[in-house]
């Protein structure tokens, strides 16, 4: 029997990140590609899973996570942005920051709704828009030049809130924001939240904003959460990673914030999504959310990271773009060579083996820019690697 079953998103090529890393694996090269953390989860946490384990804290959890770490989450949100929710109705302990991302949309989206996409975006907002029935149009980030306090001359990112608005239409119900920006580093400051406010205001456009890398920003920039903004919070879901935090990506754990009513909405999607996610580790890191210094230590942490891959690829071909956030690097090949990005990306691994992610495929048009992106979330030692190689490009 021939089983007539219709992909539902068809024509979305599969994710680059198990291709580079398949790549990595095959040529032995050194993996600068997918964004995880190349060392461990501290000790400390470990053993607190281990406890909690061993203490019977094994079934089913409540369907919006442990009261304690609730609690918990709601007073760092608190302390870092001014901002109040509620424990019991306003968070909810997730599976990743993926998962929050897919619950948001589909609680939100019906067929038709149109969905502001921010260009380079991250991978997983356009299939979730097309898998629940909603259109994404997608508005690019632009390259401007900028000149730093020594006077050297930059390329960075920044928001073209003009184009934003103009793709605003009767139909927008959702625009997704992503501060510190993957791939680009790209930092969200207050004029950008005065245009985003501009926009919004006077509309029924929900925001989603998707923070995961708020303790991962660098030099003189700091983190602007929509929560600092309590007329932006009536309208948003804001969306974390337990798993970039504290280095446990593996684990699958982040949280979402929204208003009373919005979080009911989210949980009843919630509910038959996944229910609940592992009771252990929830009490562990609720105990591990106290120790302060372990996320306010991350910035200063990648900087050192940022700095030293840099400054390690000074004298080579590639010209890095600054990168105010996150832990990818975004370096410019256009003085090697005028080969489309995938292909060069694909070729660098196999014959220099260095593994990156080409930026065309985070652009609905698969724009050129002559970037590769590269995770320095790494010992120094494997990024001092990786830059050797670079360096005989
Ligand atoms: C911008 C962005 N959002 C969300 C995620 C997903 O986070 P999580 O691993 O918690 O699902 C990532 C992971 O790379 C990301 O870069």
């Amino acid at each position: 029997m021939e089983l007539n079953i219709q992909r539902k998103l068809q024509g979305i090529p599969p994710s680059i990140f198990p291709i580079m890393t398949g790549l990595a694996n095959q040529y032995n090269a050194v993996n600068l590609a997918q964004g995880f953390p190349g060392f461990d989860a501290d000790k400390d946490l470990i053993q607190l899973v281990n406890h909690y384990m061993l203490a019977g804290k094994n079934q089913y959890a409540p369907m919006q996570g442990v009261p304690i770490l609730r609690e918990r989450l709601c007073a760092k949100m608190d302390e870092q942005n001014g901002y109040s929710y509620a424990p019991d109705s306003e968070i909810c302990i997730t599976a990743g920051a993926t998962q929050a991302i897919f619950t948001v949309v589909s609680a939100v989206i019906k067929k038709g709704d149109e969905v502001i996409i921010i260009d380079p975006s991250f991978d997983c907002y356009d299939p979730v828009v097309r898998f629940n029935g909603g259109i994404p149009i997608r508005s690019a980030l632009k390259k401007v030049k900028t000149l730093d306090s020594n006077g050297s001359q930059h390329i960075i990112f920044s928001y073209d809130w003009k184009d934003i608005q103009s793709k605003v239409s009767k139909k927008t119900r959702m625009i997704i924001i992503n501060t510190p920006q993957n791939p680009t580093g790209t930092v969200f400051n207050k004029r950008d939240i005065q245009e985003l406010r501009k926009i919004v205001q006077h509309s029924n456009v929900i925001i989603l904003s998707d923070e995961v890398y708020e303790h991962i920003v660098f030099d003189d920039c700091s983190h602007e959460s929509i929560g600092k903004y309590p007329d932006l919070v009536e309208r948003s879901f804001i969306v974390y990673s337990l798993g970039k935090t504290y280095h446990t990506t593996g684990w699958r754990m982040g949280y979402v914030f929204a208003p009373k009513p919005m979080m009911e909405c989210f949980m009843r999607a919630h509910q038959y999504q996944v229910y609940a996610v592992p009771t252990p580790l929830q009490y562990a890191i609720a105990d591990y959310t106290l120790k302060k210094d372990k996320y306010l230590e991350l910035s200063a942490f990648f900087q050192e990271r940022r700095d030293y891959f840099v400054q390690c690829l000074d004298g080579s071909k590639f010209k890095s773009i600054s990168c105010p956030g996150t832990y990818f690097q975004l370096l410019d090949y256009s003085a090697i060579t005028k080969e489309n990005d995938v292909d060069f990306a694909k070729w660098l691994t196999k014959t220099k083996g260095v593994a990156s992610i080409p930026i065309s495929v985070f652009y609905e048009d698969k724009k050129q820019d002559n970037l590769l992106r590269f995770c320095f979330a790494k010992d120094l030692e494997e990024l001092e690697k990786g830059a050797e190689r670079l360096l005989k490009v």
